[in-house]
């Protein structure tokens, strides 16, 4: 839990700018695929068994189902993980993924989170690059304004997959499904003005990091770059660095569209000094199917190529969630599709 949001005094004048900060090292989260995940379902599927496959940790919380069974049955495995900082990797034929809370800006360690994964105790899923559906429930009250964040629970690309230089990266092709819902049920619909209404505070972002050095590019609180693509915006608390609402501009440096899809670019740096890059959808987007690595590459305009990585730079961290700054009432993000595959 190294990584503080440092308030950076000049920008008080307007909305402070927001970062993400994956928090838990990736060493805890490698560590983490070890643990016992907090079995709160068991298996309903097809066959007997449940959790062998994940981690063979024993179930805590198992309802009967979790019978140790190999991790060749078709089964499924309801995991809910409420844990404040550890994930949880599950089985996988495929791309290799964890899930986690990562309730890192939770200071009196009392979770107001938890997440479910429906994780594939074959670990075959739709293609080799499809991740767990996953859903998070979550009610925080405001957090201090040096501390706004409370959590990111994200999905994180795990395995060798990262980091690789940007010169050899061809695609990065996602296709992911979202909805955000009052409650503790995962919503079919996502309705702004209810959510807006209700004060909610957070996005649904990709969080990457990027440096020119293979190793640091994976520390959320070295790497020289850190590139953000939110999909969504709620509250005032979400600004991205380099927003300015006194601008006629708001502070939009360029503009880029992936696949039909038009993301506003935000730039500036976080209290730590690192470079950070917004990429924010021009209207809520539940939907996205496309090739990321086109954002990746140094606009024409509005950005020099000292403030953007170079082709000789890695990408050392992907990583998909909400960056949960507060509501007052639970609060459901559900991922039920996700795939990522990142071709050199
Ligand atoms: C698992 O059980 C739930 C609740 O009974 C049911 O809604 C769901 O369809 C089941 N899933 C599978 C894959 O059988
Ligand atoms: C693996 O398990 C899932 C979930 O039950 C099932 O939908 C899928 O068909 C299985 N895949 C294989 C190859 O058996
Ligand atoms: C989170 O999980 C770790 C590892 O299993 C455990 O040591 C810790 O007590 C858990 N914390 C909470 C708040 O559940
Ligand atoms: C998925 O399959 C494609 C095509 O066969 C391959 O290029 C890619 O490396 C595979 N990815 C994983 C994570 O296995
Ligand atoms: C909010 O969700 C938590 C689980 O994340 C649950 O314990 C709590 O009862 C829920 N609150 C309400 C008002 O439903
Ligand atoms: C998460 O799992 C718990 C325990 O099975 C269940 O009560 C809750 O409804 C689930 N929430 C979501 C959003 O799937
Ligand atoms: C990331 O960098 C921080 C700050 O320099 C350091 O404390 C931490 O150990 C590093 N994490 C990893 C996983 O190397
Ligand atoms: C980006 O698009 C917005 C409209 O969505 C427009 O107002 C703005 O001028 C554009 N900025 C640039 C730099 O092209
Ligand atoms: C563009 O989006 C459409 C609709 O979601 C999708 O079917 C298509 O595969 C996408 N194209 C690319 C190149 O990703």
């Amino acid at each position: 839990m190294a990584f503080r949001w440092i308030v950076n005094a000049g920008l008080l004048a307007i909305p402070i700018g927001t970062t993400i900060g994956v928090l838990v090292g990736i060493d805890a989260q490698r560590q983490a695929s070890g643990q016992q995940p907090l079995f709160s379902g068991g298996d309903n599927g097809s066959s007997t068994g449940g959790n062998g496959g994940l981690g063979g940790g024993g179930s805590t919380g198992g309802d009967g189902g979790n019978g140790g069974g190999s991790s060749d049955d078709n089964g499924i495995s309801w995991i809910e993980n409420c844990n404040l900082t550890y994930g949880i990797e599950p089985p996988t034929k495929g791309q290799e993924y964890i899930l986690n809370p990562n309730q890192w800006g939770v200071l009196d360690g009392t979770s107001g989170m938890c997440m479910n994964v429906t994780a594939f105790n074959n670990g075959s899923y739709a293609t080799n690059s499809t991740g767990p559906e996953f859903a998070v429930t979550w009610s925080y009250k405001p957090g201090s304004s040096d501390q706004p964040v409370h959590a990111f629970p994200n999905i994180m690309i795990e395995g060798d997959t990262l980091p690789v230089a940007l010169s050899d990266l061809k695609t990065i092709h996602m296709d992911v499904e979202w909805t955000y819902g009052l409650g503790n049920d995962p919503s079919a619909t996502t309705d702004d003005a209810t959510l807006k209404a209700e004060d909610l505070n957070a996005n649904v972002a990709i969080d990457m990091f990027l440096d020119s050095d293979k190793t640091v590019a994976s520390n959320s609180s070295q790497a020289k770059y850190e590139i953000m693509i939110w999909f969504a915006q709620y509250g005032p608390s979400t600004d991205p660095i380099g927003y300015d609402g006194t601008l006629d501009d708001k502070g939009i440096i360029t503009n880029r569209t992936v696949n039909g899809t038009l993301f506003h670019l935000y730039s500036g740096k976080n209290g730590q000094g690192q470079n950070v890059l917004t990429y924010i959808t021009d209207t809520t987007t539940e939907s996205f199917s496309g090739n990321l690595q086109e954002l990746l590459t140094l606009p024409e305009s509005g950005i020099t190529a000292s403030n953007f990585p170079a082709d000789t730079d890695y990408l050392g961290h992907f990583s998909f969630g909400s960056e949960a700054f507060y509501s007052l009432k639970n609060v459901t993000f559900h991922v039920p599709t996700f795939a990522i595959d990142i071709r050199t």
